[in-house]
């Protein structure tokens, strides 16, 4: 007997992430080829993005796949985030000529405050949150604190790109496929001051730190390489990455949903105070997930090097949430 569809909300859909995940979700990618999916999509109520998102839609349409349910085209969250049990922020302002960060952080506020709050209105009980759009920890940091009826560990954010990322280079320093990389993960902010680190990671039974055993080449090498990684897609395809992202989009949220067995991966989520996190701070850990729920891997030995990397993200996390603090 097939199961029952899911709801699953997505912003900023007629966009260039939007382009690359939206197919994926609905050809059950993301939640399993046995889970149909209506979707719930929202752009802006501008005319034209309404008009492009049409045209996603009659495309979707043309695919004919068989697990997509139903979808909806919506210009106003509190409609398009009815009954929803999974939610990916995606859509959010881009920075524009002479605006600084403090604008951007604002003008984001005011989107994933109304977001939030209509999350906190008509969305499931039990909805799953993943904001995309940046600054994402900060966004989601504010969803989070807008929507004060739902569990603070239904919004997470997204650091599973940079995860992504650093397995990619870990693996060709190494010679090894990603694939069978286990144990990394990456700290804090989704911005340059995150701290990916393995010095936990194995491969094939052997520690990657001990193949790697090149301090120098992690500190001027994979930690730039991995945190200004965005920047240089940007510089490259003259847009902001994409395929990727959505790529990572699908991978965090199938593995919340679905179940990691054991293995670890990143995300952003709410802090308890791990790691002497303060609480609530929107921090990537390294987590597993199993029915459903993610759990932060606890007892990890934290050395002096990864205390001060850890910490500098973190003061840009705090700086990030007190620019917004009086928005909320
Ligand atoms: P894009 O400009 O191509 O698309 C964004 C879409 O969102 C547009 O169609 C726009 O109309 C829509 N939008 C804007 N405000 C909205 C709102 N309030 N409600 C609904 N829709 C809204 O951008 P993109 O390339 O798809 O990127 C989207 C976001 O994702 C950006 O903020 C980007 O910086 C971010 N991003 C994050 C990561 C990550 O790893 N966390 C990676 C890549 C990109
Ligand atoms: C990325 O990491 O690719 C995005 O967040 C885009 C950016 O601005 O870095």
């Amino acid at each position: 007997m097939s199961k029952k569809p899911v709801r699953v909300a997505v912003t900023g859909a007629a966009g260039q992430i939007g382009y690359a995940l939206l197919f994926r979700i609905a050809s059950g990618e993301m939640l399993g080829k046995d889970q149909p999916v209506v979707l719930q999509l929202l752009e802006i109520p501008d005319e034209k993005a309404q008009k492009a998102l049409k045209g996603v839609m009659m495309e979707l349409e043309d695919c004919a796949f068989p697990l997509l349910a139903g979808m909806e085209a919506h210009g106003d969250p509190n409609t398009a985030f009815k009954d929803t049990d999974y939610a990916l922020l995606v859509g959010a302002r881009p920075r524009g000529p002479g605006m600084e960060r403090a604008d951007l952080l604002a003008a984001n506020a005011q989107i994933f405050t109304a977001q939030g709050k209509a999350l906190d209105k008509v969305a499931s009980r039990g909805v799953k949150v993943l904001v995309v759009g940046n600054p994402a920890n900060t966004n989601a940091y504010i969803a989070m604190k807008s929507a004060p009826s739902l569990p603070r560990e239904n919004f997470t954010a997204m650091l599973r790109l940079d995860h992504n990322r650093a397995l990619s280079q870990v693996a060709a320093k190494t010679g090894t496929k990603v694939g069978d990389i286990e144990k990394l993960c990456v700290w804090g902010n989704h911005s340059p001051t995150m701290y990916a680190d393995y010095r936990f990671a194995t491969v094939g039974g052997k520690k990657v730190k001990d193949l790697i055993n090149d301090q120098v080449w992690n500190a001027d090498v994979f930690l730039p390489t991995v945190g200004k990684r965005g920047a240089a897609i940007i510089e490259a395809r003259g847009l902001s990455s994409a395929a990727s992202a959505a790529n990572a989009a699908i991978d965090h949220m199938r593995d919340w949903a679905l179940g990691t067995n054991g293995k670890w991966v990143t995300m952003g989520v709410p802090s308890n105070g791990d790691y002497g996190i303060p609480k609530d701070v929107m921090f990537g850990f390294p987590v597993t997930t199993a029915n459903g729920k993610y759990e932060v891997v606890k007892g990890l030995e934290i050395d002096a090097f990864s205390q001060e990397r850890i910490n500098k993200t973190l003061k840009e996390l705090q700086e990030e949430q007190a620019g917004v603090a009086h928005l909320l």
